[in-house]
């Protein structure tokens, strides 16, 4: 099989790998070997990873854990030799990352220091080679809790952001719960805050708490326990919760550059951001609310994106996401869809429909009335709520293709659709129970991405087709498929193919989670192929596809995630013998790491 037409990075798809297997799966001919792992010291005085002496000091100077979104961007100049990788750290697994002999709050603390962003220099001998990364090189960052972040867009400054430590609502610490992201045209990094609800105390009482999953039990991590704000109970501290689950945007190329929380992009489980430029040259941004039942936003740029790379055009367009429209998607299929039966289609033959995106923002002024300008861009989903969009099966990366200009969104699962009382299944979310996750296909009408209607259609409802009738490839033959689920993250290689991490296959088909490269054009369109497969636990995240290069990158997400510090069931990326004493660096754990896979 051949990985496109014209994109040089051809290969025999892998077969599906059983969920126990603890291994980086790679197609024949390929290798894989990490980039950077967790605890890989970044700056000159950083200590080497030693797992099991690991210190809160140690961690805030070394790669934080699993890393989701990630991009590798050239330095200019440098003739493909160096490059900025970034990487953001979603969560910590605490039980598998540190001895439970360490005192509570040192565990805290390690955690802690292990969330964030880091952006760390990348460099290689010549284009064919692989990359390593530079200790102490003078880009390399991490973006920790103590970090500040300018609040941008209609919060910013407003009574729903203020707190007794930032009483000007214009500066929040930290970012948190990082999952997908996006690169700009302008060379800079967006970073959705996900779950940012379970490391907050609350009242869990407001509609506003209660919307967004705030509650009064104590957090898993217990940070509220060493710092005040976590427990937003607490007086002065009532609207730290409200400071983030926006969309973050870095300067990757500048070390010394504050980085930016968008809230005209609005507050949700944000996976992800990806921009695109639209013809009359306003940016539009495509971010999902990954929660069962939530929305599809996109965003739309009041101003123009400047030209070049120079050091005013990037200013300017870095300021380009803090004012614009915020809109919300509602889609309308065009048949009854006949979906629930075996391999059954709608009765037109297709998955498809328009769709329309209802006004929340203009101008950054309110679009949803009742509601102040800061109230939609704080309390989004309440907002969207109110003008009827449509209940998604968790979006998560929403991807324009940047050969066709289609939007691709990744519907990972809901489970919990057509149940008991909550919403039925409709054409755009196709499947009662929806297990294995869909993959919906929109065209902005004009192909202009600021319109406010669209059409839509299925590219996929994912499946092992050997144990789910109902899997659909867009007429590509189920049989000559890799069998996908609970599709993730997206990337697009150079000739405009579509690729997929996934999050959730062992529980599903019962395979390692992988990436996988589907065609979108003539015969080939709907065909899934398997490129990798991750270890044990799992997830495959980033991904990026340098396949002019012949080379592919992922980040390995919480590999070993169901193990215990005594009974570790993954070793990746080490893979150091059991009784066998790691050497120094090296750890008899898993550790998320990014990953290239190149040939050779
Ligand atoms: Fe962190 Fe929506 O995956
Ligand atoms: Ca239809
Ligand atoms: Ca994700
Ligand atoms: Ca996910």
């Amino acid at each position: 099989a051949l990985g496109g037409p014209r994109s040089k990075l051809s290969f025999t798809p892998i077969a599906p790998v059983d969920a126990l297997v603890d291994a980086m799966t790679v197609p024949a001919g390929f290798t894989w070997k990490p980039v950077i792992r967790w605890g890989d010291p970044l700056f000159s005085n950083s200590p080497v990873f030693d797992a099991g002496n690991q210190s809160a000091a140690a961690q805030a100077l070394q790669f934080g854990y699993n890393c989701d979104y990630t991009d590798i961007l050239a330095l200019p100049g440098s003739k493909g030799r160096r490059a900025v990788l970034f990487a953001n750290h979603e969560y910590t697994n605490e039980a598998i990352m540190v001895p439970p002999s360490l005192a509570p709050a040192e565990v805290r603390g390690i955690g802690k220091a292990a969330h964030g962003l880091s952006v760390v220099e990348l460099k290689r001998k010549n284009t064919a080679k692989p990359w390593s990364y530079v200790q102490g090189a003078p880009r390399n960052r991490r973006f920790l809790t103590t970090t500040p972040y300018e609040l941008t867009g209609p919060a910013a400054g407003s009574d729903l952001v203020k707190t007794i430590d930032d009483p000007a609502g214009r500066t929040v610490l930290g970012t948190l719960g990082n999952c997908a992201g996006g690169t700009t045209p302008w060379g800079t990094i967006l970073s959705g805050e996900e779950n940012f609800n379970g490391y907050f105390v609350s009242a869990g009482i407001s509609a506003g708490d209660r919307r967004y999953g705030l509650g009064s039990t104590p957090t898993v991590r217990g940070w509220e326990l060493d710092e005040a704000r976590f427990d937003t109970r607490r007086p002065g501290y009532e609207n730290e919760k409200h400071r983030f689950g926006y969309i973050v945007e870095v300067d990757p190329f500048d070390p010394t550059s504050t980085p930016r929380k968008h809230s005209a992009l609005g507050r949700f489980k944000h996976e992800g951001a990806n921009v695109t430029i639209a013809p009359d040259g306003r940016v539009v941004a495509y971010s999902g609310d990954d929660e069962r039942f939530d929305y599809l936003y996109k965003f739309v740029s009041t101003n123009t994106v400047q030209p070049g790379n120079t050091p005013e055009a990037r200013r300017a367009n870095m300021s380009l996401l803090s004012q614009g429209s915020l809109y919300v998607a509602r889609f309308q299929g065009n048949s009854v869809p006949e979906i629930n039966g075996a391999g059954a289609l709608p009765t037109d033959g297709a998955f498809d429909g328009v769709g329309e995106w209802l006004p929340l923002l203009l101008d950054n002024e309110s679009a949803v009335p009742g509601m102040s300008a800061a109230e939609v861009a704080v309390f989004t989903r309440l907002a969207a709520d109110k003008v009827g969009p449509t209940k998604m099966d968790r979006c998560e990366d929403v991807e324009p293709n940047p050969v066709t200009g289609k939007v691709y969104v990744a519907c990972t699962n809901n489970t919990n659709r057509g149940t008991g009382t909550n919403a039925a299944a409709d054409e755009a979310n196709p499947r009662t129970a929806n297990r294995d996750g869909h993959v919906v296909e929109l065209t902005e009408a004009g192909g202009d991405a600021t319109a406010t209607r669209f059409t839509w259609n299925l590219l996929l409802v994912c499946g092992d087709p050997a144990k789910n009738s109902t899997a659909y490839f867009s007429g590509y033959p189920a049989d000559k498929v890799s069998p996908i689920s609970c599709p993730d993250n997206l990337a697009f290689d150079s000739v405009g193919n579509l690729w997929i991490s996934t999050d959730g296959q062992p529980g599903t088909i019962g395979y390692c989670d992988g990436l996988f490269k589907v065609a979108l054009e003539g015969a080939e369109r709907g065909r899934v192929e398997q490129f990798l497969a991750v270890p044990r636990d799992a997830e495959t995240c980033g991904p990026i596809i340098h396949d002019d290069e012949r080379s592919v990158f992922v980040a390995v997400q919480h590999p070993g995630e169901d193990g215990t510090w005594a009974a570790q069931v993954s070793r990746f990326p080490d893979y150091v013998p059991a009784g066998v004493q790691p050497a120094p660096g090296q750890g008899a754990l898993p550790r998320p790491s990014v990953v290239q896979v190149y040939r050779g």
